[in-house]
């Protein structure tokens, strides 16, 4: 099969399109044929060799870890899946990822895809969707009319986080630059502020009751002051100073998510309520990898970078 991978950490030119041998099936795996994957932040990092010391991984390895797809074998304890599903996954980042034909996931990390959405579209959901479901659900706990600001609204995190918040009837504040206004609004945000030219303190009157910060440093710490007593920050960058957290009288917390089969049903279910949509700010053919990493690191991207790897296209069922 062709996959991307590379054979030792480093920049863009490590990346390489090539042949690949066909994952080898555990009795608990399906063998997905992937139609769409998607980029993180984590996949550059990664191939920077930045997570070397807390993920081992051996060389080479493919990279990517969302996908779209359709069973194409199952292992004999699988239960669940049969050839020819439509599903979808944040699989294990330990192991070679979706950046290829074919990957081999756990059972217990897939669900079924979204029905009312494209493979494409669905691959841009498992990583950040469940990352933001877990920081706003799990860790904050929030409910109707609580007021939440989310820090990067544009991004592939922030952009589900918004509107995860707001199917639960929360109050969103938004955070990006002047160029994403419309777009932070447009997927339900109550207010706006542009990061660039407004100061946090100046631009929230009320308290909240939730952060989600994704950005860290000057933005982490300039919103512990805006939290009501007992509220909470959950960053998912960098684990907030619990001497700040004190001082102010909130939670700080630090979340990193892993597969979660359960939580995609979840957003299966709003995706086809309609309720989030999923938002593609790029997509790129496989082999275009290189350019697709270039966006990504840059910061700016709007929604998900997603990959189309092979057929079928359109909007199965
Ligand atoms: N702990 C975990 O389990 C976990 C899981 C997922 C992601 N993460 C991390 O979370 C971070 C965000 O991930 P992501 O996928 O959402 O990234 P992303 O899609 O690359 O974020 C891009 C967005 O960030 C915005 N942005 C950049 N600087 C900003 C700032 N200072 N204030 C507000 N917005 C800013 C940009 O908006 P403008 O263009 O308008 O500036 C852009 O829309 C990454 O560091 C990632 O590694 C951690």
């Amino acid at each position: 099969m062709k996959a991307v991978r590379i054979h030792r950490y480093g920049p863009r030119e490590e990346l390489v399109f090539e042949d690949a041998p066909l994952p080898v099936l555990a009795p608990d795996e399906v063998l997905i044929q992937v139609v769409g994957a998607s980029v993180n932040p984590v996949d550059w990092m990664i191939r920077q060799g930045k997570l070397k010391e807390v993920l081992a991984h051996a060389m080479p390895l493919t990279l990517g870890w969302d996908v779209s797809g359709v069973v194409s074998a199952a292992g004999n304890l699988v239960t669940r899946y049969s050839i020819g599903d439509s599903v979808y996954s944040r699989p294990d980042i330990a192991r070679n990822g979706t950046y290829a034909e074919y990957v081999a996931v756990r059972a217990a990390e897939v669900a079924p895809k979204p029905a009312t959405i494209s493979h494409i579209e669905a691959a841009s959901l498992p990583l950040a969707g469940i990352t933001a479901w877990q920081a706003l659900v799990d860790v904050c706990k929030l409910k109707t009319g609580q007021r939440v600001l989310v820090h990067a609204a544009a991004g592939g995190v922030g952009s589900l986080a918004v509107q995860i918040a707001r199917a639960r009837g929360a109050y969103v504040i938004g955070t990006a630059s002047a160029a994403n206004r419309h777009f932070v609004l447009s997927l339900g945000a109550n207010e706006f502020v542009d990061y660039r030219t407004q100061t946090l303190e100046s631009a929230i009157q009320e308290p909240v009751d939730a952060v989600l910060d994704t950005v860290g440093g000057e933005a982490q710490e300039a919103s512990f002051p805006l939290l009501k007593a007992g509220g909470v920050l959950v960053s998912i960058v960098s684990p907030p100073p619990q001497e700040l957290a004190a001082k102010y009288g909130v939670r700080g917390e630090f979340l990193m998510i892993g597969p979660n089969a359960e939580v995609l049903e979840q957003l299966a279910k709003l995706a086809d309520e309609g309720k989030v949509r999923p938002v593609i700010g790029a997509e790129f053919a496989l082999e275009d990898i290189a350019r697709a990493h270039a966006l990504s690191e840059g910061r700016h991207t709007r929604g998900k970078i997603v990959l189309y790897v092979g057929p079928p296209r359109g909007r199965p069922v």
